[in-house]
């Protein structure tokens, strides 16, 4: 009666999962997404602690004490971590998040195969690839945190042969789940749980900077797969759901995330590409030719005068956090009759989203924010183009020069407005450590100084 209960609760905790996803993928329904969400963590979590209860051989009182103190602690950690986040560390705190999903699935498979060592070969599978999945998964994330919080430098770790290492790794995996199977013990496992530890923190540490942002989605991925591995072993339905989702999603993303970069997944995962994220080497002088310098004041005079503007925003708009000026600067170029709309690389900033993010926590309009591909094709009709703290994003030498290391990157194409005005610091490169051309054509000119100050300049002068 009681397992039924529960299982008719995860039914709908499974449904408010599929309702959630559904939801997040639009900027309009994504509160709603959100909440449908926590609504199913709170059931999910709910019925499995009435299930624990029910099944432990402990008293009622012991283990809901022992259940609360863990909740308790875990809670806490999570409540404070995420209030302090920033914005742009938020990639880093997601790699780490990923890394106890790893660590869990671990877990749950030593546990399995410790309270059941004579179980069936099925069950023996389940814990062999759940342990696998989430040991690469754990280390592979603790390296993309690494990275990412520059606590370990972010160029790629080339070592020679490193794809066979990869295969050797995988080989002598297939081996060890063999000798598991036959005689099913701890040596195979632990065995398998190192070469699956080294494996994970290789297959990351060769891969830089510039793609880091897919394997966290790669990893979110795996993460997935893991726990629905440790659902298999749990006998959790819910589990399987809920981990099969994030597997999918993950793997979905991380497609899109290539497409937009024009990468390949393979060669992503195969890694070697990228140097280290976020330099801040400057071009040597002459190298490109001159640049063309303004000043706050004649921004505003060329907006004053537009009939069109585009903004185009990029990872400097978050550094900066330059989106609350932004939005004030929009609207009162509206209110002058000024055309005003932003044009969203699927790619700029950091994670997936993150310019969507920012415009809609400024309460930027969301009938003005396009994707890339529907203003590529208005810009030859702009006045200005405002690129804020957008570098690789607007690269012309993604679609003139093929010896670019990001040739064939779909880029807006800024450069085709009346008038370019690009916000950023300084000369230096963008994530993928790049020079740009945009910066010394003749309609582009160079605001320097932090974004956020800048706009601010251009919104008083106006
Ligand atoms: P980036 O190419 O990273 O360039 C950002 C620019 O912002 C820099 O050139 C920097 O120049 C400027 N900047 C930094 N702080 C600033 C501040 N306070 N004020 C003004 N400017 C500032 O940005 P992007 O165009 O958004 O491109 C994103 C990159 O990330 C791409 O290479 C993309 O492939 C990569 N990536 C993103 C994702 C996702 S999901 N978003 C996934 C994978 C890879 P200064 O230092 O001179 O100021």
């Amino acid at each position: 009666m009681l397992t039924s209960a529960v299982q008719g609760v995860y039914l709908v905790a499974a449904v408010l999962f599929v309702l959630s996803l559904a939801g997040l993928s639009r900027q309009e329904s994504a509160r709603r997404g959100n909440a449908l969400g926590m609504a199913g963590m709170v059931l999910a979590l709910g019925a499995t602690v009435v299930l624990a209860v029910d099944r432990s051989e402990r008293s009622a009182t012991v283990t809901l004490v022992l259940i609360a103190a863990v909740l308790l602690v875990g809670a806490t950690v999570g409540t404070w971590r995420a209030r302090r986040v920033e914005m742009t560390q938020m990639p880093e705190m997601i790699a780490i998040l990923h890394s106890f999903v790893g660590v869990a699935a671990v877990l749950v498979g030593f546990n399995s195969y410790l309270t059941e060592p004579r179980a069936d070969a099925v069950h023996q599978v389940e814990v062999f690839l759940g342990v696998l999945i989430g040991a690469v998964t754990f280390t592979g994330s603790v390296v993309a945190y690494l990275k990412l919080s520059a606590r370990m430098p972010s160029a790629p770790l080339t070592l020679p042969g490193r794809n066979l290492l990869n295969l050797g790794a995988l080989v002598a995996s297939g081996g060890l789940m063999a000798w598991f199977l036959a005689s099913p013990s701890l040596p195979p496992l632990l065995l398998m749980t190192v070469i699956a530890l080294a494996l994970g923190w290789h297959l990351v540490a060769a891969i830089g900077g510039g793609d880091m942002p897919v394997v966290v989605s790669m990893l979110n991925s795996y993460s997935g797969w893991a726990a629905a591995a440790a659902g298999f072993m749990l006998s959790n339905d819910l589990l399987i759901v809920t981990g099969a989702l994030v597997g999918a999603s993950g793997a979905i993303l991380s497609y899109l995330m290539c497409r937009a970069m024009n990468r390949s997944f393979v060669s992503v995962i195969l890694g070697g590409f990228g140097t280290g994220g976020g330099t801040v080497a400057a071009a040597a002088p002459g190298e490109q030719g001159t640049h063309t310098e303004v000043q706050a004041a004649d921004v505003a005079a060329m907006l004053t005068g537009a009939r069109s503007v585009v903004i185009t925003p990029g990872y400097g708009m978050a550094v900066a956090k330059a989106q609350y000026p932004v939005a004030d600067l929009v609207q009162r170029l509206r209110a002058a009759g000024v055309d005003v709309r932003f044009g969203v690389h699927p790619v700029a900033g950091r994670l997936p989203g993150h310019m969507n993010v920012l415009l809609a926590e400024a309460r930027v309009p969301y009938d003005i924010v396009l994707e890339m591909d529907e203003i590529n094709d208005d810009l030859a009709d702009t006045d200005v183009v405002l690129v804020i703290g957008a570098n690789d994003t607007v690269n012309p030498a993604a679609l003139d020069d093929p010896a670019s290391p990001i040739a064939g990157m779909p880029v807006l194409q800024v450069w085709r407005a009346k008038q370019v005005v690009v916000f950023k610091r300084s000369m230096a490169t963008g994530y993928a450590g790049v020079q740009n051309p945009l910066f010394f054509r003749e309609n582009t000119a160079m605001l320097f100084g932090d974004a956020k100050e800048q706009v601010e300049r251009i919104v008083r002068a106006l």
